[in-house]
């Protein structure tokens, strides 16, 4: 096979000086006719396209956009006391999330401030109230997660072919590498055909791309941040030079994300950010490096250039008890920093999964962007309560308040989708973030979904977890009520097929009460903290903990701690996905220890080599501390 790439990669020779080059070696890999003309594109094509697009002070601009203010004026989001959203012109006199709204009024007396909407007890939808009360009322969220959905749904419609995931109220990520394919063979119809007197076949390389032109595309990350101005030409120069196929590609995503965002703002108002690069964890990184209504390009060549430098408690996973553990075990800041220690060190140190944090200090990330199935989700509203329950009998009026932001949301969920119905009602109680308790019932097919039906149910739960009777003491101190609907799935043909529907979610409730009924807490998911947030998550069964090994039979788990709650879907994925790599690296390495000398050539071309060549340690691991995922469960 050749390998010739028609470039050099600058890093190579460059880096030697400090002995990193070798950190970054897949940034500008040959890129084949049987690349371009694959079928499947998987996490190691060379032509991928991954967006992150997140909306700019999400939930202030929806407000904005709702009380149609002009865009210009300070304003912010007041849940209570405190801040939850501020808008960026706000943002110019210093106010953050984390001042209270009285402390952002005094450095801004112009300033326009909304209180979130709120349910209260007896009324059926959240409104805007002048003064309402903690310890009566609850947070909606409902408003922006419509306006969430209209996005999304000018994603879908404005970018076909590609494959869309919402990783948050206020971002998705986007795989353009179809649609980008499918113009790249458009524009340079050249390629569609292997030439005659290619060396290799469909294995030859493809012939030097041409310049791009990236104005009006968004901002380039540049390769050499360190450079001054005077430079910027030289750059320039050297840019074209540099391009790659993988660069056109990415070019090709940004026109059409650019044109999207720019239709978004138009239609409903919102300004976006977005990241493009060649997988999402790059993705999600550069949509920040320009904000707001920006979108930022991180080529291959320029990921060293921009990873190095960064201080690595920055990325949202090593901003935890991981990244802390690595600073005093290490006594280092920045990504580059990190780059000496070996896979084998830190395997030893953190356990076996720690590989995803070496790739993830590589930039390299393997998960695919994966939309969500609309069915099989959970819904949980979730109440924080100041003040802990004092009686037995005041659950009934927290339980109303959560059942009427349940019946709204699976009402509006079957306007989308007739038929959809949980197959069970959970209640969660928890006092602090060290006991739980939690009850799960069936919750029986009505055709019509109503606060009193959901209220029942949640009473009957509150009932036998915790009763009635005000004369005994309470059996723990309860700080958090959540109700929540598991296992919601839609009969397909609406109300025909009612008994399939019912035998169906007979068969399952049972397979949950067997086994996996305390893996139900994890449902109710607690994005922030301190914060009533409530999410519409897809339930646990939706995204994968573990795989099975063709090869050994072996079932490989991700740590629990990186399983629960807390921990995004993305971040399991590749957890999950570093794990399976490495894994088969452990049998490709097997497999070359029993090879005869030539048959270690042979197996050098097997046509799906892993793409990483980091070695397996010789003896095994010592002890396993808890692995990495300690470090990554929530504080
Ligand atoms: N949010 C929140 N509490 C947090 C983080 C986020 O309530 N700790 C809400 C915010 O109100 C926000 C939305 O989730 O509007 C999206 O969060 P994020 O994208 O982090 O912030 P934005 O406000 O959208 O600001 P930016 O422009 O920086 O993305
Ligand atoms: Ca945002
Ligand atoms: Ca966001």
């Amino acid at each position: 096979m050749s390998t010739f790439t028609g470039l050099a990669n600058p890093w190579k020779g460059k880096g030697k000086a400090n002995g990193l080059e070798s950190d970054f070696d897949d940034l500008t890999p040959a890129i084949t006719y049987r690349h371009l003309h694959a079928q499947h594109f998987g996490p190691k094509d060379p032509l991928r396209a991954i967006a992150l697009c997140d909306s700019d002070a999400f939930y202030a601009t929806c407000e904005q956009v709702r009380l149609k203010v002009d865009p210009a004026v300070p304003l912010v989001v007041r849940q209570w006391d405190s801040l939850i959203a501020v808008n960026y012109p706000a943002r110019k006199f210093g106010i953050s999330r984390m001042d209270r709204w009285d402390d952002a009024l005094k450095k801004c007396p112009e300033l326009k401030i909304v209180h979130v909407a709120t349910y209260k007890e007896g009324d059926d939808e959240p409104g805007y109230w002048e003064k309402p009360d903690t310890r009566t009322h609850k947070v909606s969220l409902d408003h922006y997660r419509r306006e969430s959905a209209k996005i999304y749904n000018m994603f879908k419609e404005g970018l076909p072919g590609t494959e869309i995931e919402k990783a948050s109220i206020d971002e998705a990520f986007i795989d353009f590498t179809r649609p980008v394919r499918e113009k790249l063979l458009e524009r340079f119809p050249y390629l569609a055909k292997v030439p005659d007197d290619a060396p290799d076949g469909l294995d030859s390389t493809l012939p030097p791309p041409p310049p791009i032109s990236w104005d009006g595309l968004g901002t380039l990350i540049p390769l050499h941040p360190a450079r001054d101005n005077d430079d910027a030409e030289v750059e320039l120069l050297e840019d074209d030079l540099l391009t790659t196929w993988s660069d056109v590609a990415l070019s090709i995503a940004a026109e059409m994300m650019g044109r999207v965002r720019a239709d978004i703002h138009a239609k409903l108002g919102y300004t976006l950010s977005a990241g493009l690069a060649r997988n999402k964890f790059l993705a999600k990184l550069s949509a920040s490096y320009r904000k707001p209504n920006d979108q930022s390009i991180l080529r291959n060549l320029a990921i060293p250039g921009y990873l190095r430098p960064m201080p690595f408690q920055k990325i949202r996973f090593l901003g935890g008890k991981l990244g802390k553990a690595l600073a005093e075990e290490y006594d280092v800041k920045t990504v580059g920093d990190l780059l000496s220690i070996t896979l084998e060190e830190m395997q030893r140190k953190f356990g076996e999964e720690s590989i995803w944090v070496y790739e993830i200090l590589r930039g390299i990330d393997r998960t695919d962007v994966k939309e969500k199935s609309a069915t099989t989700k959970s819904m949980a509203a979730s109440k924080n309560l100041t003040q802990p329950v004092a009686k037995a009998s005041e659950g009934s009026h927290w339980i109303r308040i959560l059942a009427a932001e349940l019946a709204l949301r699976l009402n509006e969920a079957r306007d989308q989708t007739p038929g959809l119905w949980p197959k069970s009602i959970v209640l969660g109680l928890r006092q602090g973030w060290q006991i739980y308790r939690s009850k799960q019932a069936p919750f029986p097919f009505s055709r019509t979904v109503t606060i009193d039906l959901i209220a029942a149910a949640g009473d009957k739960l509150w009932k036998e977890l915790i009763g009635f009777d005000d004369s005994r003491p309470l059996p723990m101190k309860i700080t958090h009520v959540g109700l929540s609907f598991t296992g919601i799935a839609s009969n397909e043909s609406g109300q025909q097929n009612i008994e399939g529907f019912f035998k169906d979610s007979d068969v399952s409730v049972k397979a949950e009460d067997r086994g996996t009924k305390r893996k139900l807490h994890s449902i109710v998911e607690e994005k922030h903290a301190s914060e009533e947030i409530t999410e519409c998550q897809p339930s646990r069964s939706a995204i994968a903990t573990h795989f099975d090994c063709g090869r050994c039979g072996r079932r490989i788990h991700i740590s629990d701690d990186l399983a629960g709650i807390g921990i995004e879907d993305y971040i399991k994925q590749q957890a999950l996905a570093a794990l399976r790599t490495e894994h088969e690296d452990f049998h490709l390495a097997l497999d070359l220890s029993k090879l005869p000398e030539d048959g270690v050539n042979a197996a050098k071309f097997r046509p799906d080599p892993p793409q990483k060549k980091f070695k397996k340690p010789k003896s095994k691991p010592e002890p396993k501390p808890d692995g990495i995922a300690k470090f990554l469960v929530k504080k």
